[in-house]
């Protein structure tokens, strides 16, 4: 079988639970190897058991550990991997998490938490990822000399009661994401986001975890499920590949329609 992204080395960050280990699988089927960031000790076990499944389907993976809101440690892991594997092409830059409180209680800390890790940690691994691209340059792997793939959600464009501080981080991704594509474009660099809906991951356990809650996040999706990491993986896989060379600084919507606002269809 062709493998589209062989002898390639992608950095996915976060890849140590959910969206990040469905795009860490995926990219290692299609012949990426892959560095499984984790961000604390805590989570080395979950990235080892990733790393060791990748292995077992005979593909290629190592992790690391590095906290993507930390500029010391963003610009180590870069170093450490170009030094062990080579170079990076692809980073799928994915790491985020969500601290929700009502906007009145919400804590400079939280708001800070989530800016960081969701919103600076994108930029740091971007900026780190494109100067290896400049560095290396073509040597004729791909069409481009590097990919970025920015983790966004519906929630760049659906405001998000509740969840300002992980809303005001998404839709910064975006902008930041299409300033970087225009900037890169003409050095044949891509970056483009993937935004998805509701996954079933533990960050959104408690909108699955009851057949009442199932229920009510279904009335959200015109396509009747929940999403899988390997929906999202797919669509990185694509956007990673030469099969979307002329796509670039654009946001591929993967949430089973929750973007058409399915609440207005007898209504509005
Ligand atoms: C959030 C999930 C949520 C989904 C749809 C995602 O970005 O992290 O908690 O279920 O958006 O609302």
């Amino acid at each position: 079988m062709e493998k589209k992204l062989d002898k390639q080395v992608a950095i996915v960050t976060g890849a140590s639970s959910g969206i990040g280990t469905g795009c860490a699988m995926a990219l290692a089927d299609a012949g990426a190897t892959v560095v499984i960031n984790y961000p604390f000790p805590s989570t080395k076990a979950a990235a080892d058991e990733v790393v060791k499944s990748i292995l077992t389907t005979g593909g290629k993976a190592i992790s690391y550990q590095c906290d993507v809101s930390k500029e010391d440690e963003v610009v180590k892991m870069f170093g450490d991997v170009v030094q062990q594997l080579g170079t990076v092409d692809i980073l799928i830059n994915n790491a985020g998490l969500q601290k929700d409180a009502k906007f009145t209680e919400m804590s400079l800390a939280d708001w800070n938490l989530v800016i960081g890790i969701n919103l600076t940690g994108q930029f740091l691994c971007a900026r780190e990822a494109i100067k290896e691209f400049l560095r290396r340059g073509d040597d004729g792997k791909s069409k481009s000399i590097g990919k970025i793939i920015c983790m966004s959600s519906v929630h760049q464009i659906i405001p998000w009661a509740g969840h300002a501080n992980y809303a005001a981080s998404k839709g910064g991704i975006n902008m930041l994401m299409k300033t970087i594509a225009q900037e890169f474009a003409p050095q044949k660099i891509r970056i483009n986001s993937i935004a998805p809906g509701a996954i079933q991951t533990p960050i959104n356990k408690q909108a699955w975890d009851t057949p009442e809650h199932l229920s009510n996040l279904l009335k959200l999706i015109p396509d009747q499920r929940i999403g899988q990491p390997d929906d999202i993986g797919r669509a990185a896989v694509w956007l990673a590949s030469d099969d979307s060379d002329y796509v670039n600084g654009a946001t591929l919507f993967v949430d089973g329609g929750m973007t058409l606002y399915p609440r207005f269809v007898d209504n509005g």
